[in-house]
């Protein structure tokens, strides 16, 4: 009879291991090893971890063969399409879209919570006008614990919610904060009267007073198409599954932190450019080749094995066929690229790395492929966002998938301290 495991053999004793296999619901089934060290002495090895599943999950599921993302089921391509990012966010959170009512009292909550505590605010003047929006934002969300010291016991449905919700909300007026510190411009106050995105695109654009630039016609307004763009942009991002900045998340989790020191280092893991990151050293690479024709000469330095240049914006640790997220942006870009009077130069050279890598054997046999930071650059330029601010805007749209990842560790009962093992080679 078939049996539904697995079965190791040490070759040197010829002694078996038996496993029990775990089916998903989709996806790679895993191999349970937990006992394998006490059973064996030994311990397995995979750096970086890509063969290991470190916990189980009901949130998000990534097929990177198919090029497949879902929250709860529901593919992105029918989110970013149908819903705005209040309803993925309520989505993550309860696991369900939300009712008409549903969600606008959540709305609301959201932008009743976006207002900082005075004290709050001093901090940013402790840092450097030139301080990156990135460790301004890290800092900050740390402080903000300090301020919600009772959370660092949060147990139960109630505290989860009040917790997820009050960060969610406050994480758009820290950035836009961040980001004008670093300018030495005057802060612009959340205004209850306009949704999660536009509140951010004003907190970043206006003047004081919350009115926007003034032309002889009269005030630039934010269009519509801006705030869909950029909403669209949030959902994009609101959750990965176990990625690094996820994985960073849990960990401090397991060690029973504030819940707030968890999504700060959330924001520090994200900061790196083979991570969040990559979306700002996109434009930055861009911006250095400078003109197409000098596009072949970059790709050639990125296929040399004796130098350290890489496309950013090409390849994934998952996604080894397109990234979803990636065709939903280069969509919505050329759908942009009228209205908001997209960079063309800069469009342009994308363009043309994008042509020869993906018809060039070195990135076709990796199968290295434009990822959601590719595009997400050329967007949010041309939605006046500069590029300091491109991963606090990563940060905005996954703040909802590290919380509901962290409610979801508190939630399992077979959660322990991260503790990962190591092959020892010195003395
Ligand atoms: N340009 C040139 N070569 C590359 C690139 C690239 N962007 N990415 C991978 N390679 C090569 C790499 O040199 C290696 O070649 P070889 O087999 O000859 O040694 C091979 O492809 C496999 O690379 P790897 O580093 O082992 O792959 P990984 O799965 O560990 O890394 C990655 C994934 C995303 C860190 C990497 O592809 C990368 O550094 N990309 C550029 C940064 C970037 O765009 N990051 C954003 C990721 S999407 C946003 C997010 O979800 O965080």
């Amino acid at each position: 009879m078939k049996k539904n495991t697995l079965t190791f053999i040490d070759n040197r004793t010829g002694k078996t291991y038996d496993y029990p296999i775990l089916d998903a619901t989709r996806g790679p089934s895993v191999v349970d090893i937990r006992t394998f060290f006490s059973d064996s002495g030994m311990f397995t090895y995979d750096p970086g971890f890509t063969s290991t599943a470190s916990c189980t999950s009901n949130i998000t599921f990534i097929d990177g063969s198919k090029g497949e993302l879902r929250y709860q089921g529901i593919p992105i391509e029918k989110l970013a399409k149908q819903h705005t990012y209040m309803e993925t966010c309520f989505l993550l959170l309860n696991k369900k879209l939300p009712s008409k009512d549903e969600l606008n009292n959540f709305d609301l909550e959201i932008r009743h919570r976006a207002f900082l505590h005075e004290g709050l605010r001093h901090l940013f003047n402790a840092f450097p006008d030139n301080a990156h929006p990135m460790a301004t934002l890290s800092a900050a969300v740390t402080a903000l614990s300090t301020f919600y010291d009772d959370h660092r016991i949060c147990e139960g449905e109630k505290d989860y919610q009040e917790m997820g919700r009050r960060v969610i909300s406050k994480i758009p007026t820290i950035a836009a904060f961040a980001y004008r510190h670093s300018l030495g411009i005057p802060f612009i106050q959340p205004d209850i009267d306009l949704s999660f995105t536009k509140n951010f695109l004003t907190m970043m654009r206006a003047y004081p007073g919350g009115k926007m630039h003034l032309c002889p016609n009269g005030h630039e307004e934010i269009k519509e198409i801006e705030v869909r763009a950029l909403d669209t942009i949030f959902t994009l991002h609101a959750d990965h599954e176990q990625n690094a900045s996820t994985t960073v998340v849990r960990s401090v989790a397991s060690t029973g932190a504030h819940p707030y020191v968890a999504i700060s280092s959330g924001i520090s893991a994200l900061w790196g450019r083979a991570h969040g990151g990559a979306n700002e050293s996109v434009i930055a690479q861009l911006e250095y080749i400078g003109s197409v024709d000098k596009v072949e000469a970059f790709i050639e330095r990125a296929k040399d094995p004796n130098d350290d240049f890489r496309l950013m914006g090409f390849g994934h640790r998952v996604y080894k066929n397109f990234d979803p997220r990636a065709k939903i942006l280069k969509g919505l870009q050329d759908e942009l690229r009228v209205e908001l009077n997209l960079n063309t130069e800069l469009m342009a050279i994308a363009r043309k790395i994008e042509e020869i890598a993906l018809n060039d054997e070195y990135f076709i046999s990796r199968k290295l492929y434009p990822n959601i930071d590719f595009y997400t650059g050329i967007i949010l330029t041309a939605l006046q966002i500069p590029k300091s601010m491109f991963t606090p805007v990563f940060v905005i749209g996954r703040t909802v998938g590290w919380i509901s990842q962290w409610i979801e560790f508190k939630q399992d009962a077979t959660s322990k301290i991260a503790r990962p093992r190591q092959l020892y080679t010195g003395a």
